[in-house]
């Protein structure tokens, strides 16, 4: 029968590359996606089902699991990777705009774990993979809501690791770097008028800060080497999180090098042009 995993969020990016090296390493996959009628490239591949998911909508995570337990038979790892992101300072962002996040980065991911666990405990075994980011790690101008929902998942995650590691199931996380996918693309920014006495500095802020993620996302790496650290989390012993990019192993070095303060001090001179 093999072995079940569940992706969300594989119609691009990490998702779809982490259902390509899943079903290459003979897994059957089930690659959920919120349009999976726009699909044509995973659709059609043996032991792979593409199903229709949407991390905020209940109903429609209930039938891809039950669709999914029908089709292969058992379920044994959960990849939670549908997510997006949006930059802007803290008063660009409705309370609409941040609650719309944390429902896709964070409860999304929340209600798919709570969807499968049952099976996992009924079986005594199973792996959750939540991707979060190096923005779940460290914030920085401009990334305070996405990082918040970040440091969410990843304080989920630690917790969850411990809670059901005596109950056969694995739990970590992946926390990537930037890499070229449709992840910019998708950014939702705050939609919240901001007036004229702060607009001026929003603006430069924002500039200054594209830059930045312009020189990341030069140098990041294939977006093969995240479905590779995602898979190698749920068939090997990792710890509970595990950094992916050169720019998140060398945050996650100047943060062990030095104190935390410090670290931050120099990140906000870089991020200020200074
Ligand atoms: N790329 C990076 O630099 C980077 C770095 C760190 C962390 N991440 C994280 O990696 C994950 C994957 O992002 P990516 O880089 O692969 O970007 P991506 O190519 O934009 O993929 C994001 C995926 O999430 C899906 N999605 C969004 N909202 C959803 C919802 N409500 N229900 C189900 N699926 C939904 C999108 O589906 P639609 O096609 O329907 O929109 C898409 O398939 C995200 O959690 C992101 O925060 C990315």
């Amino acid at each position: 029968m093999g072995k079940t995993v569940l992706i969300t969020g594989t119609s691009s990016g990490f998702g779809r590359a982490t259902a390509q090296k899943f079903h290459a390493q003979g897994w059957n996959v089930a690659a959920t996606m919120r349009s999976p009628d726009k699909e044509t490239q995973l659709t059609g591949l043996d032991n792979l089902l593409v199903a229709r998911l949407d991390v905020t909508d209940p109903a429609s995570i209930d039938n891809a699991v039950r669709a999914t337990l029908d089709r292969f038979g058992g379920l044994h790892a959960l990849i939670n990777n549908a997510g997006h992101g949006g930059h802007g300072i803290f008063e660009e962002f409705t309370d609409g705009d941040i609650r719309g996040m944390f429902d896709t980065n964070f409860f999304g991911a929340l209600n798919v774990s709570r969807a499968v666990l049952p099976h996992f405990r009924a079986h005594g075994e199973g792996a959750i993979v939540n991707i979060t980011s190096l923005a779940g790690i460290v914030s920085g101008p401009t990334s305070g809501v996405y990082a918040a929902t970040k440091h969410a998942l990843e304080a989920m995650t630690e917790s969850m690791a411990m809670e059901y590691a005596p109950l056969g199931i694995k739990v970590r996380s992946v926390a990537p770097g930037a890499f070229a996918t449709g992840f910019t693309s998708a950014y939702r920014d705050g939609s919240a008028e901001i007036g004229d006495d702060l607009k001026p500095y929003a603006d430069k802020l924002r500039q200054t800060i594209q830059g930045v993620i312009r020189d990341m996302y030069a140098n990041a790496g294939e977006v093969s080497l995240v479905a590779e650290k995602i898979f190698e989390c749920v068939t090997q012993e990792t710890p509970f999180r595990n950094m992916v990019g050169q720019d998140a192993e060398a945050v996650a070095a100047g943060l062990s090098s030095m104190p935390r303060q410090e670290f931050l001090n120099q990140m906000a001179a870089r991020m200020s042009g200074g």
